[in-house]
């Protein structure tokens, strides 16, 4: 892919700065946009009130997606039962886009003969659609961008339908922020805040609901920010891949996370790779419960004209999608870990709480039968819950073993906890 070796030589570049971008100092110098921000003018939400799920064309099919695929899977969200599982959003992401005529009207490229079609086709089997762009000229893979032409794109997205916005930063980091502020790196930050700030406007001007979901990998702490200026979701990492290593990582990233969501506003730790490369069903479950127990977007990325009965088994599952779903809006938390083994939880509407029990070793070492330690999590007595995967009955109680294979989970949910006076 042209694009991505120039996108992989920009985010090295930056790099040190990701990292840099978390020191106080760098938080301080960035205090007073922040402040703006922060006025009593975010915007009432009317999107993302529970976070969106929906299928995203990337992790799959990458460059290659054409109208013909997004038809597919609007068709198979309905003929699976995904649809009726709550994934409403169908989202092209990049390289749809072609060539901006004299009046900067960007048209899209022989991929998509008809945007506007398209966006009707998926509407009538009652989905939404969402597309990609980004702050700069180029997308990351390497397509036109909005830079200088945000309202124009904001109200064609909206004359076609469009409900949904992956608005991904790439080409702004050289194009801009090391063009306009080299070496500044508090002053980098500020523009791309701004540049953020200028889609999230133009897409609220054009009137219509349209889900703005920043992508910019987590630099800066974007859950800080990102909600004020209208962002529905934000990116807290670098990209997923289909593999256990990269899904772990991602999810110890999200730890600290929780307390910057709520209804409309959602950490992203990027979209599912269930069902893609070689992941096992373990491996598929674990990721899809820990989405879930995060609160985070549900957008399967896998290829749904050909998915197998297990990975449709795993992505429907009503329970599961009913923790990621639930009202109150709260994301999550690790409780404790104990070797290989980890436990988190994650407050439900009801007074109700659930439970991940994962072992996130590669293999099952000496802390195995694991002992649960119910006072950890501020429970007393014997709970009576379900378990999500089996559909079955449990009770847990304190100090209880149990034997969870490499990278399995045991996920349940407790009606009515007892918790500790
Ligand atoms: C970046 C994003 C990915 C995807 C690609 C498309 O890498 O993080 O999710 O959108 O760009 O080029």
């Amino acid at each position: 892919m042209r694009m991505i070796a120039s996108l992989s030589l920009a985010v090295l570049a930056f790099a040190p700065f990701a990292i840099a971008a978390q020191s106080n100092s760098v938080a301080s110098a960035l205090s007073s946009p922040r402040m703006a921000l922060k006025a009593p003018s975010a915007p009432p939400q009317v999107v993302a009130l529970t976070p969106p799920m929906g299928w995203n064309s990337w992790n799959f099919f990458a460059e290659r997606v054409t109208d013909k695929d997004i038809r597919a899977a609007a068709d198979n969200l309905v003929a699976t039962g995904m649809k009726d599982a709550g994934y409403v959003y169908v989202n092209i992401d990049d390289t749809w886009e072609g060539e901006r005529d004299a009046t900067g009207l960007l048209h899209t490229n022989e991929k998509f003969p008809d945007m506007k079609a398209l966006a009707d086709y998926v509407h009538s089997k009652g989905l939404k659609i969402g597309i990609y762009s980004g702050p700069g000229t180029k997308t990351c893979g390497g397509y036109a961008a909005s830079l200088g032409h945000e309202e124009q794109d904001a109200k064609m997205y909206a004359d076609w339908g469009i409900d949904y916005l992956k608005y991904d930063l790439c080409s702004f980091i050289p194009d801009v922020m090391e063009k306009q502020a080299p070496g500044d790196k508090a002053a980098q930050m500020k523009l791309m805040i701004a540049a953020y700030e200028k889609m999230g406007a133009a897409l609220k001007a054009t009137g219509r609901p349209i889900v703005f979901s920043l992508c910019q990998y987590g630099w800066d702490s974007p859950w800080e920010w990102a909600p004020a200026l209208g962002g529905n979701l934000w990116r807290t990492t670098g990209d997923i891949d289909a593999h256990w290593d990269r899904i772990y990582t991602i999810l110890e990233q999200q730890d600290g996370l929780a307390k910057y969501v709520g209804p409309g506003h959602w950490n992203d730790p990027d979209m599912l790779e269930v069902g893609n490369g070689k992941l096992s069903l373990a491996e598929n479950r674990s990721h899809f419960s820990m989405w879930a127990l995060l609160a985070a977007p549900l957008l399967a990325g896998n290829d749904l004209p050909n998915m197998k009965p297990a990975i449709k088994a795993i992505l429907t599952n009503k329970d599961v999608i009913a923790i990621d779903q639930d009202a109150l809006g709260k994301q999550g938390k690790k409780a404790y870990s104990d070797g290989e083994v980890e436990v988190w939880t994650r407050e439900l509407s009801g007074g109700a709480l659930a439970i991940a029990v994962i072992n996130v070793g590669s293999d099952r070492y000496s802390t195995h039968p694991f002992l649960l330690n119910l006072q950890r999590l501020g429970l007393v007595g014997t709970q009576a819950g379900k378990n999500l995967w089996t559909g079955k009955d449990i009770s847990l109680t304190n100090r209880m073993p149990l034997e969870i294979p490499s990278h399995d989970i045991l996920l349940v949910r407790i009606a009515s906890p007892k918790m500790a006076p």
